[in-house]
Formats: C-alpha cells, structure tokens, sequence
C-alpha cells in the first residue's frame, strides 16, 4: 500500500500535467505495454509508468508461451507481478494474449484437432479464471487473420474455423466480466483485412461473443489512415468498444527534428481519433522508452517509434498526447533534467508576454544546436476562451522561419504573421496551449509576440 500512495499523491501534484490525469478526464485509458524484467529491476520505469499512465498491459508475459510453458503447467507469477503493480497503482490491466500462432509452445502445435481444442480452451478457462476480475479486456485472438481470409496457422490446420468462436465461447464463460476482444495489426484503415475483421464481427457480436475491437496501429511515420476514425467508428457501431492496442510510429533513423514533430502529429491525430469515438476505450502504446520498442529488431534501419528517449525525457509526441487528452505539456520539475544539448531554460531573458484581447503568446526556445534553432509557440487564454488566434511578431537580428508545424505562417521582411490551423483554435479560458512550433535559422531569439483572439 505505501506504493500505491506514493504514486497517487504524484498524480494529483501534477494533476494537469500527466498523461494519466487528461486520460481520466476524457474517460479513457492511456496505457503502456510492460517490459517485465524493467519492471522489476528499474524503479525509474515503473514510477514514470505509475504516474503516467492508468492502464498496463503486459508485452510477453501473459502470451501462451510464459503461461503454459508445458501442458498443464501454469506460470502465473510474472503475470500476477503486473497485476499487482496496476492494483497498488490504481491502474487497469489489458489482458495480452489467448490464442495467437506465435509465442505459443511448441507441445500445443503437435496435437490433433478435437485435443488441440481441449488444450486451448483449457487454456483460455485456467489463464481467465486466475485473473477473473483482474482484467478489463482480454485479446481473445490476436492476428488470426492474414489479407482478406481467415490466417493459414497451425490453429486452423488443426481445427478448421471454428476455433475463433469456441475460443470465445470459453472466454465469456471464463469470465463474463471481462470485455472479448479480436486484435490485429495493419486494420487501422478500411481494407480488405478490416473487412474480413467486419464480416467476423457481425457474427461475433449477434452471437453476444464480442465486446471489442483492437487495433495494433503499428504506424509508419507520416502514415495514419486518412480514414482510420471512420473504420473504427463502423465496429463502433455495431455496439463494440474500439480500442488502440499497441500504438507506435516507426521512423527510418536517424530521426530528425522534423521527423519528431511529425510523428508528434502522428499520435496526436491517433488519440484525436480516439477522443471522437464514444465507444473508443483506451490508446496502449507499445513500450515507454525508443530503446525497450520490439521495432529497431524487426523493422532494420528504423526507431525511435515512441514517447520517451531512453534518459526518460519525453520527446514531442509525448507533449502532442498530453495536450490532444487536454493536459497542459510540464514547464517544471515533472520532466526528467533534457540532456546537455538544450540549453538551460531562460525564463529571465524571456519578455513578458503582452496581451492584445484575450490571448497571449510567447516563443519558447526549446533547442539550439548552433546552425539552427526550434521554437515553440505557447498561447495563453485570458478571462474569456479563445476561438482562433492570429500573432505577429518582428524577428530582431535576421532569423527566418525554416519549416514550421500546426501554424499558417506569412513573412515579409522580419515581421511574420501566424494563425491557428483549425483543430488547435479553441483554448479555454486561462489555459495554455503548446500550439505549434517551428524550426528557425540564424541566432535563437524570443521576440515580442502579439496575439489577437477571434
Ligand atoms: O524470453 C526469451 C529469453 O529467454 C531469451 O534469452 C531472449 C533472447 O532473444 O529472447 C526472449 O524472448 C523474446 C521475447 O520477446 C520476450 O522478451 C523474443 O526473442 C522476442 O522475439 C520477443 O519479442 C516480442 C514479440 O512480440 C514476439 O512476437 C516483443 O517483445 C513484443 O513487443 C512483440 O509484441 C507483438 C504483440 O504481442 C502482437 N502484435 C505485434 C507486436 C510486435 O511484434
């Protein structure tokens, strides 16, 4: 119990500056796959977890392969490790995986049909009812579809396709509580697999077998589905939850500034499409740290797919999920110390900012590596909300805009112009907003900024 207190009282300190604290507010949950081994040796790991996220789910261990490793055989200790840690920390857990062809034992593989199918229902009955209560949500099957049919696996070699429906079937008996869902990766927009999940579904729920859809949203950088909320708002509506289950944007490294903030704007949108849908019950994305993602081991040449650099310093796509939850990005101690390439905050040389109507604005120097700079552009709400904004300001000493994010920008000469793109206009009363940003030649500089509302 003096865990969960510790973590608890963190929380409410920095109310508005956690994942956790905006997921709660939007009644969602923000979760993040756990790496077993960090979780028991690495305190800085489960406290960011703790106080970041309010939901787990665990990366391997509570796959077929950790939890019988020979028939009959049940490993629950690592599994029961996580579960503890959610429960002191007031977290839920997202159960990972029942029935899926890789990471199973290699004894399952070798059994007839009609044993094979004792075997994983047994299986789904011991690992649910150990955990009845325990878990929200459990991926019931996970990847059993390959294109537009049902996946070549040793599962439906053995036992024809009626193993998805037997599979649920012990499942809502194991533990009726617990919400059922089908997980897959490459489903995020309207394709042929989506459809072939679509058709399952239908037959799935009129059986009162299904409860959730999980989409993997492996993504590539730049590559969100352009119609990704209205593919997930269709299982919505056949009266199922939706759910991201193992978000990450891969880049091709080395990952540049830019390359950051758009994949910033990659999560943004995925927790923005989230957000939109009532039944949408939570965003998990796979792994805390760049350095503990499955990716670099799979995809070669790419990285850096999530929200926190390997020193736990947040990247920009850990800033993007804050704000799009409605959380305000930390200016204070909530932030791990940025390593030595930032420069140290400069609040004293920052002018004050100047109001024009209701808003507010200044430039923050964010990073400064000597041919170039980045700002952010934080606007500040006064008594009454803002519904767009437009700021001008004069450049001192020849700087220029190089590429920039979130903003309409015009230049003449050294006064620039910029002004809300829509989606990031509304800022509630007395709020901050880190709105947009943008990369600058020559020396860093932090001008006057006017900001006027409307
Ligand atoms: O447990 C062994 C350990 O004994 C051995 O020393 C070590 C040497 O490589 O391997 C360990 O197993 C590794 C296992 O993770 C547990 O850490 C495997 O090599 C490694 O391949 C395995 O990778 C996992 C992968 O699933 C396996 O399919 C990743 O961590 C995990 O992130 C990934 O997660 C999957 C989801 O479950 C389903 N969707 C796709 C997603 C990414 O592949």
């Amino acid at each position: 119990m003096a865990g969960a207190g510790l973590a608890l009282s963190t929380q409410f300190a920095h109310a508005q500056s956690t994942l956790r604290a905006g997921a709660d507010a939007q009644g969602i949950d923000i979760a993040v796959a756990v790496n077993d081994n960090l979780l028991q040796n690495d305190s800085t790991y489960r406290n960011t977890i703790a106080t970041q996220f309010n939901s787990v789910t665990a990366e391997n261990v509570m796959k077929m392969d950790a939890v019988e490793p020979s028939q009959g055989n049940f490993n629950f200790a690592p599994g029961d490790r996580l579960v503890q840690f959610a429960q002191q920390n007031d977290m839920s857990v997202h159960g990972h995986t029942l029935v899926w062809h890789n990471q199973s034992p290699n004894w399952i593989k070798n059994l007839s049909g009609s044993a094979m199918r004792q075997a994983m229902e047994n299986h789904i009955t011991t690992t649910m009812n150990h955990w009845e209560g325990d878990i929200a949500g459990w991926d019931v099957v996970n990847e059993v579809v390959d294109g537009g049919q049902l996946r070549n696996s040793f599962w439906l070699q053995a036992m024809g396709p009626d193993y998805i429906q037997w599979a649920f079937e012990a499942a809502r008996a194991a533990d009726p509580s617990a919400d059922l869902y089908m997980n897959d990766y490459s489903i995020e927009g309207i394709n042929s697999k989506s459809d072939k999940y679509y058709q399952m579904a239908q037959d799935l729920v009129s059986q009162g077998l299904l409860d959730g859809m999980g989409f993997q949203s492996h993504l590539i950088l730049g590559q969100v589905p352009g119609n990704m909320e209205q593919n997930l708002q269709r299982f919505a509506d056949l009266g199922l939850k939706v759910r991201i289950t193992e978000l990450d944007v891969r880049i091709q490294m080395p990952a540049s500034q830019q390359e950051l903030q758009q994949q910033a704007q990659d999560y943004q949108r995925v927790i923005d499409i989230c957000t939109s849908i009532a039944d949408c019950s939570g965003v998990t994305v796979w792994g805390l740290r760049d350095g503990d993602s499955w990716v670099p081991d799979v995809f070669s040449g790419y990285g850096a797919p999530l929200l926190y650099n390997d020193n736990y310093t947040t990247k920009p796509a850990y800033d993007a999920v804050l704000e799009a939850l409605g959380g305000t990005p930390p200016d204070d101690d909530t932030t791990p110390p940025d390593d030595d390439t930032t420069p140290p905050d400069d609040d004293d040389t920052t002018p004050p900012p100047t109001g024009d109507g209701d808003c507010t604005a200044v430039i923050d120097v964010v990073n400064d590596w000597g041919s170039g700079w980045q700002g952010n552009v934080m606007i500040t709400a006064g008594d009454s909300a803002v519904s767009g904004w437009t700021l001008n300001w004069t450049w001192p000493s020849g700087q220029s805009i190089t590429s920039s994010w979130n903003a309409d920008i015009s230049s003449s000469g050294s006064s620039v112009t910029a002004s809300d793109v829509g989606w990031n206009a509304d800022i509630a009363a007395g709020q901050t907003m880190n709105a947009w940003g943008f990369v600058g030649s020559g020396s860093s500089a932090s001008p006057q900024v006017t900001c006027t509302a409307g």
